[in-house]
């Protein structure tokens, strides 16, 4: 909440008014089904209760203005100047700038109103962590704009939206998790979401567990033109894959034997990225029927295949990564570890039992620190509801 009171603050500085509103949209972790969204396959993401905020009013002014308090930096734009990546003052926008001007100009794209708002955000949510800062972002811009727009479109659809920005406008390929998860999550639950139907339930995480992450402190680079090699790479498979099935529209359509028959037809590395992706859709699928068992040592072990399998054979990790999933692995009352997120840095994911928790976490932060030299932040997350507005 202190993050909130701060930028409530900074806003009756900066305006010399009250917000009328606050919007909030979490950041998330994702379990398992990892950089599959964007192959058509499952995912089981949580919303987690870290947000980013934004105190915000109608402006009456021609413009937006924002204040990005994490970083102390202001922009401004208008619905013209947004279309050209542009301030109200005809400068680029700023990096950051692009993802709620990118949300602007993606209502504008259904002709849904984002009147010009005066807002403070800020964020708990760790940028470039692999806990989707840019998706909270967007999808607390989202709910700001339904609040000032007066219309309400259905979380999914919004979240469809943010999307759209974040391909269209910052330039990253992005599947749908994501915005999915900030704009969906629902308190205590996980979430499973069919990337391609776009139907989704929720599954129950037995209480006596906790999800635990484990921030490496690395921060990821390049990971637009890294992502997008990945999300090629796939792309490539599915082309080669469709002279022998043809029937064929993404890897969720290619069960692990026919992967197997017609592997060798793949160029190697394309070969090894796309054999994580239909082993993973794979594991995802099992992990559903285990979940509504309740096994959760059968879930965790499918989450140390994931992370071997993505160091292996997608390499997205890193060696503090690594470090940190081997570490957890051997602590007592670990069910499973792997690195969240498209990787390359950030955070990694662990089941465990709630009466080793604080055990658990001393021991990963400091074997971690004696082998890396780094400080870990270790959060213990608990899901949460997905983006929403309310009055000041
Ligand atoms: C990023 C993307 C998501 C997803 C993950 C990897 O977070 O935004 O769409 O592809 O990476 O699972």
């Amino acid at each position: 909440m202190e993050i909130l009171q701060r930028a409530v603050e900074l806003f009756r500085q900066r305006f010399n008014a009250e917000p009328e509103f606050i919007a909030r949209a979490p950041g998330r972790v994702n379990l398992l089904g990892e950089h599959v969204d964007y192959n058509d396959g499952f995912v089981l993401p949580a919303a987690i209760d870290r947000a980013t905020y934004i105190a915000f009013r109608r402006s009456s002014a021609h413009q937006s203005t924002l204040l990005a308090a994490d970083l102390g930096e202001e922009t401004t734009f208008t619905s013209k100047s947004v279309a050209e990546k542009r301030t109200a003052a005809g400068t680029p926008l700023p990096d950051w700038g692009l993802y709620p001007a990118g949300v602007m100009w993606s209502l504008h794209s259904k002709a849904l109103d984002a009147p010009p708002m005066d807002a403070v955000f800020s964020s708990a949510v760790p940028r470039g962590a692999g806990l989707s800062s840019s998706a909270s972002v967007e999808m607390a811009f989202g709910v700001a704009w339904e609040k000032l727009g007066s219309w309400k479109l259905p979380p999914m659809e919004l979240a469809l939206l943010g999307q759209r920005a974040e391909n269209q406008y910052v330039g990253v390929n992005c599947g749908i998790m994501d915005q999915f998860a900030s704009a969906c999550g629902v308190k205590d639950r996980l979430l499973h979401l069919d990337c391609r139907s776009l139907e989704w339930n929720t599954l129950k995480l037995s209480a006596d567990i906790a999800i635990v992450i484990a921030d490496t402190s690395i921060r990821r680079s390049l990971t637009g033109s890294a992502y997008n090699d990945r999300r090629s790479a796939c792309e490539t498979a599915v082309r080669i894959l469709r002279g022998v099935m043809p029937a064929i529209t993404a890897l969720r359509d290619v069960s692990v034997e026919a992967f197997n028959q017609h592997a060798a037809m793949l160029p190697p590395l394309v070969e090894k990225r796309a054999r994580h992706i239909v082993e993973e859709i794979s594991r995802t699928r099992t992990s559903v029927t285990l979940l509504e068992a309740g096994d959760v040592s059968h879930f965790g072990e499918l989450m140390d295949q994931c992370h071997l399998s993505l160091r292996d054979l997608y390499e997205v990790s890193c060696p503090e990564l690594d470090v940190m999933t081997e570490i957890a692995q051997s602590l007592p009352g670990c069910y499973g570890a792997r690195l969240t997120g498209a990787g390359f840095g950030g955070c990694t994911v662990n089941l465990v039992a709630q009466e080793s928790v604080g055990t658990f976490a001393g021991q990963l932060a400091e074997r971690y620190s004696q082998r890396t030299g780094l400080h870990p932040e270790i959060y213990i997350c608990r899901a949460a509801d997905g983006a929403g507005v309310e009055a000041v």
